[in-house]
This record gives structure tokens, sequence and C-alpha cells, in this order.
């Protein structure tokens, strides 16, 4: 199965149980050490049994010089137990004080967000599928966190503003590969770091060369957002003062003090930004034709002729194209 359609496939099922691999929260850890000392982690989508978040922080404790560590488990059916270590015996992932929680460990729940309030910086990788609850609770608390999710969460309502507002970005690597239950590997695609935590690669900014000026043709204008299109953040050209639409991917190589976030090239959350509605519109794929509306929904190129590649919509004999929603920005 390919990997989108696995993440999809696990959505669709609310299949949450796989698990991140040791190798792969090392590898983007690295990078934190020093923003971890004299804190307490919480792990709250996690079964300290075999969450390799808990092993992580165990076994480094003293070297990170953590101040504790908790891990709640969670169970869909039964009350479960949280897990916490202040130290003493590192090397030994089982040492910790076990207490019965009366509930089943949902993040949501009055018990284990006094668990997140009482906390420095929450660790994990929570079920994607409730990445909408999950991921507000989270930067709402005002807690610092590093968190795992799909980028293509981004475009979420419920999540996009805290992109724009940076309240949050990405980190440094991409799991790719994903334990399951049954010990195999499953590969997941687009999978990123958000956090809150401020880390050097956010201050670098993206190097540029490419101009406007010497090539227009490479960057469409939108017919129904004031922007202009680059196929790849690498693209942006040095030389615009406008608003551009970037690829999702963009950001992670968004520098704050390079580009500033205007919105997003989708509706609800870009709907004040379009500066025009078509009505009526006809979607043409391979299958045939249809009354649509979604084009009011995305950014809308208008191509001369008639498109070589489907889907393409038509609106009183004109001619658009649209792509994956675009994040919209500026050269700051
Ligand atoms: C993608 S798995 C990751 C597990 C672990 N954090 C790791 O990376 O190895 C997400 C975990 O969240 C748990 N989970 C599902 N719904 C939850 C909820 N409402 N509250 C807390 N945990 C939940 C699942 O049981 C699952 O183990």
């Amino acid at each position: 199965m390919a990997k989108n359609s696995n993440l999809a496939a696990a959505r669709k099922a609310q299949n949450n149980e796989f698990y991140t691999q040791l190798a792969d929260v090392e590898k983007e850890l690295i990078y934190y050490t020093e923003q971890f000392c004299g804190k307490v982690v919480l792990c709250n989508c996690d079964d300290p049994a075999q969450s390799n978040f808990w092993r992580y922080f165990h076994l480094n404790f003293t070297q990170m010089g953590l101040r504790g560590l908790v891990s709640t488990h969670y169970d869909a059916e039964e009350p479960t137990y949280k897990l916490e270590y202040y130290g003493g015996d590192d090397a030994n992932v089982e040492a910790g004080i076990r207490t019965e929680l009366t509930g089943n460990g949902d993040f949501r729940s009055p018990e284990c967000y006094d668990l997140l309030i009482q906390c420095n910086i929450v660790v994990t990788n929570p079920p994607f599928s409730l990445a909408r609850e999950y991921i507000p609770l989270l930067v709402n608390s005002e807690k610092q966190f590093l968190i795992t999710n799909n980028l293509n969460s981004v475009t979420y309502k419920e999540i996009f503003p805290f992109f724009r507002d940076n309240k949050m970005w990405v980190g440094y690597t991409s799991p790719k590969r994903f334990l399951c239950p049954d010990g195999t590997l499953k590969a997941f695609g687009n999978v990123l770091w958000f956090t809150n935590i401020d880390i050097e690669k956010r201050h670098e900014p993206l190097p540029l060369s490419r101009r406007f000026s010497d090539n227009p043709e490479m960057y469409p204008r939108f017919d129904n957002y004031d922007a202009i299109n680059a196929k790849k953040a690498v693209d942006i050209p040095i030389d615009y003062p406008g608003v551009m639409g970037v690829p999702i991917s963009f950001l992670t190589r968004y520098c704050p003090e390079q580009f500033e976030i205007v919105g997003i090239t989708k509706t609800p959350i870009g709907s004040h930004l379009r500066t025009k509605i078509y009505d009526p519109q006809i979607q043409h794929r391979a299958a045939g034709c249809t009354k649509v509306t979604k084009l009011n929904d995305a950014a809308a190129i208008l191509v001369p002729g008639v498109p070589e590649k489907y889907p393409f919509y038509e609106v009183d004999g004109r001619f658009y194209t649209t792509s994956y929603p675009r994040i919209l920005v500026r050269r700051k």
C-alpha cells in the first residue's frame, strides 16, 4: 500500500496503534538537549511498557538533567495508570512509581489535563486521527511541546492558525517508519515534528537565487487570490514584494525573520483572502463532467485553452486548474 494511503487507512479505522522507533526519537532529540535541563517531561499518549519516548527519557534522564518523567497509558475500554520517574535507576526502564488513574488515560480527561498543566514539556507521537483536538489543547496549555504529526494537518482550520501566528513550527527530522503491534514496520509519508521550542534551524533563512523579473512566466498569478504561485519553496523569487503561494512543505524551511505567513488558499480559513467567487462551474474529469463548487475552495489558475490534465474546471467558457492548498507568504 502507498505511504499516504496507509495513513488514510489508519485514520479511517481510527487505528492509532503504531509506535515511534527509538532511533527516530534520538535523531530529533539530539537537537534539544539544553532545552530539557531541569524540566518535567510528560508523554501523554504512551504506554510506558512499550513507548520509546519513555525509554529515551528514562535512559538519558541524568545526562539531560531532567527533573521528572511522567507517562500515561491509554486504554479505550478500561481505567489505566501513570508511571512517574524522578531518577536513581536510569538504565532500568521499568523503574518508576505506578499510580492507577480513575479513567482510561484519555488526554482530554481532567486528570490527564492536570498532568499536562503540571509538566514543563510534552513529547509524544499522539493519535493522528485526534490531531484537531490534541494540538489546540496542547498549544492553548502554553506548555512547551515536541510531537510528531502529519504535515497535511497544517491545512486544518484548527491547526493552521498556530503556524501562521508563530505558535508552532516544524522540527528537524522526518520519521519514516513506525512499529506496528505485530512487530512489523509500516511506512508513513510526510510525518514531521511539530514544536514550540525555539530551535536554531527556525532562524536560518532559506537560500534563494531566482528572480521574478528574469522569468515571470514561471510564477502564474492566481485568479481568485492576490498572489503568484511558486511551485517549490526554493523557487521563491528574491525580487517579488507581494504575496506568494507556496506548497505546505515550505514550513520545513520557514524562517519568521525572512517571511510572514499571510494565510492559506483553503476555505474557511482563507476565505477572507479570496478575491472572487465562481458560479456556476463544471469539473472535468476522465470519467465525465459534473457541476461543483470546489473551485471556490482552492486557488485557481486561469489557463489558455483546454488543460491537458484532469481534473480541470470550466466557468463561462474559461478553463482553470487548481493545486493542493498553498500557504500564502510575503518576504519581510
Ligand atoms: C500513534 S500511537 C503512538 C504511541 C506512542 N506515543 C509512540 O510513539 O510509540 C498513538 C497512541 O495514542 C493512544 N491514544 C489513542 N487515543 C488516545 C486518547 N484519546 N488519549 C490518549 N492516548 C490515546 C493510542 O493508544 C496509541 O498508543
